[in-house]
C-alpha cells in the first residue's frame, strides 16, 4: 500500500515510518517541516535509520502549504501526525501555531483527501480531550479540554467529523507516549536528562498526578494495526499504555535506572493539565487486537539507554 505520514520526523511518527517499512509491504511518503527547533538538530537522527530505505520517500514541506494533489497521488492511507504538540507552551502568543498547524492544516489535508479514493485517514487526537476525570475513561466520556491545546485537538477531531461523509476517518486518542526519541519537553525526557547531567529535577505540580504511559513501541503497534483493521471507519479509539503510576513513581523509578538520586525542585503549578488520566483500552483490543506490552520499568530502561547515547 501508499502509506502518507505527516509528522514523519516527529518521535511517534518516525517510528511509525520505521514499523510499516520494517513489514515490506508498504511504500511510505513521510512529510514534516521539522518546525521546532530541536527537530532541526535531532530530526534528521530520528529518520537517519530509514532515510535512504528504498520504499521510503521524505518530503520536507509545511503541511499548510504542500502540494497535497500531488503528494496525495495513489496514496491508499494517510496518517495524520504532524501537529503541535504540548500542553503549557499552547498558552499565550504561541497558541497560533496550534491554530495554524493543528485546525487549518488538518482543515487543508481533510479538503484535499476529499476527493481521493482513500481506504483510511488516521487522526492522531489526545487524551487531553478528556479534561479532569475519575476513573477509566472509555471514548463516549463528555469531553472538556482544560487548555489550549486540547481545544486544537478537539477542534480537529470535529474537522475529522464534518468530512467524514467523504474522508473514511479514524481517531486514535494517545495517551502519554514515552521512549526513544520522545520530546525534549515532554517530562521523562527531561527528567533522565536532568539525572544525566547531575541537574536538579524540575517538578511541575506535588509528583501525585498519575498517567497512563504508554510505550512507543505499543502505540505504534496500536496505530499500525490500522491498515488492516475492519470495521474501524468512522471510530474513535482510546490507545494507552499497560501501567499507570504518578510521577513521583516515575522519579524513584528513574533514580534505580540511572543510579543517581533525585534533587527535585518544585518549578510551579500545573496549569490546564489534568491530574490523573486512565485509558479504557478495551475499543482498542476488540477493533485492533491491541494490547500494551510493554512495563513502566522497561520502557523508562529504553529511554534511559537511548538518551544516554544521546547526550554523550
Ligand atoms: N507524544 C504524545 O504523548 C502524544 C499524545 C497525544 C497526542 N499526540 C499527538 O501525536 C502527534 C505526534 O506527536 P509527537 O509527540 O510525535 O510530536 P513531534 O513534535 O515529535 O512530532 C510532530 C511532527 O509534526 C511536524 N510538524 C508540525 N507542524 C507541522 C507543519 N505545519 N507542517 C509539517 N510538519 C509539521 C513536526 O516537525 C514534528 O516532526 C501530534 O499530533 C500530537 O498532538 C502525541
Amino acid at each position: 500500500m501508499k502509506i502518507v505520514v505527516t509528522g514523519a520526523a516527529g518521535f511517534i511518527g518516525s517510528h511509525l515510518c520505521e514499523h510499516l517499512l520494517a513489514s515490506g509491504d508498504h511504500e511510505v511518503i513521510g512529510v514534516d517541516a521539522f518546525v521546532r527547533e530541536e527537530l532541526q538538530i535531532i530530526g534528521n537522527k530520528n529518520i537517519e535509520g530509514f532515510y535512504n530505505h528504498p520504499n521510503f520517500q521524505m518530503i520536507t514541506a509545511n503541511i499548510l502549504d504542500i502540494d497535497w494533489h500531488k503528494t496525495l497521488e495513489n496514496a491508499d492511507i494517510v496518517y495524520h501526525l504532524a501537529g503541535i504538540p504540548g500542553v503549557r507552551s499552547s498558552w499565550g502568543a504561541d497558541f497560533r501555531s496550534y491554530v495554524d498547524t493543528n485546525i487549518l492544516g488538518t482543515q487543508r489535508l481533510l479538503e484535499a483527501c476529499s476527493s481521493l479514493a482513500l481506504q483510511k485517514f488516521v487522526f492522531a487526537s489526545t487524551s487531553s480531550v478528556y479534561g479532569e476525570t475519575t476513573g477509566q475513561v472509555s471514548e463516549d466520556r463528555k469531553l472538556a479540554p482544560l487548555a489550549p491545546y486540547g481545544i486544537s485537538k478537539l477542534t480537529g477531531e470535529h474537522l475529522c467529523r464534518v468530512y467524514s461523509d467523504r474522508v473514511p476517518i479514524v481517531i486514535l486518542r494517545y495517551f502519554t507516549v514515552y521512549g526513544p526519541r520522545q520530546r525534549s519537553d515532554m517530562a521523562f525526557h527531561r527528567f533522565i536528562r536532568q539525572l544525566l547531567h547531575n541537574d536538579p529535577i524540575t517538578l511541575i505540580g506535588d509528583g501525585s498526578q498519575s498517567r497512563d504511559f504508554t510505550y512507543i513501541k505499543d502505540c505504534v503497534e496500536a496505530t499500525a494495526a490500522i491498515v488492516n483493521a475492519a470495521n474501524v471507519i468512522g471510530e474513535t479509539i482510546n490507545i494507552g499504555g499497560k501501567e499507570r503510576a504518578t510521577v513521583t513513581n516515575v522519579i524513584q523509578s528513574l533514580e534505580l535506572l540511572t543510579g543517581k538520586q533525585a534533587n527535585i525542585i518544585q518549578s510551579g503549578m500545573m496549569h490546564g493539565e489534568p491530574m490523573h488520566t486512565w485509558a479504557d483500552i478495551s475499543k482498542a483490543n476488540k477493533l485492533l487486537n491491541y494490547e500494551p506490552k510493554i512495563s513502566l520499568m522497561t520502557g523508562l530502561a529504553r529511554e534511559v539507554e537511548y538518551l544516554s547515547h544521546y547526550y554523550k
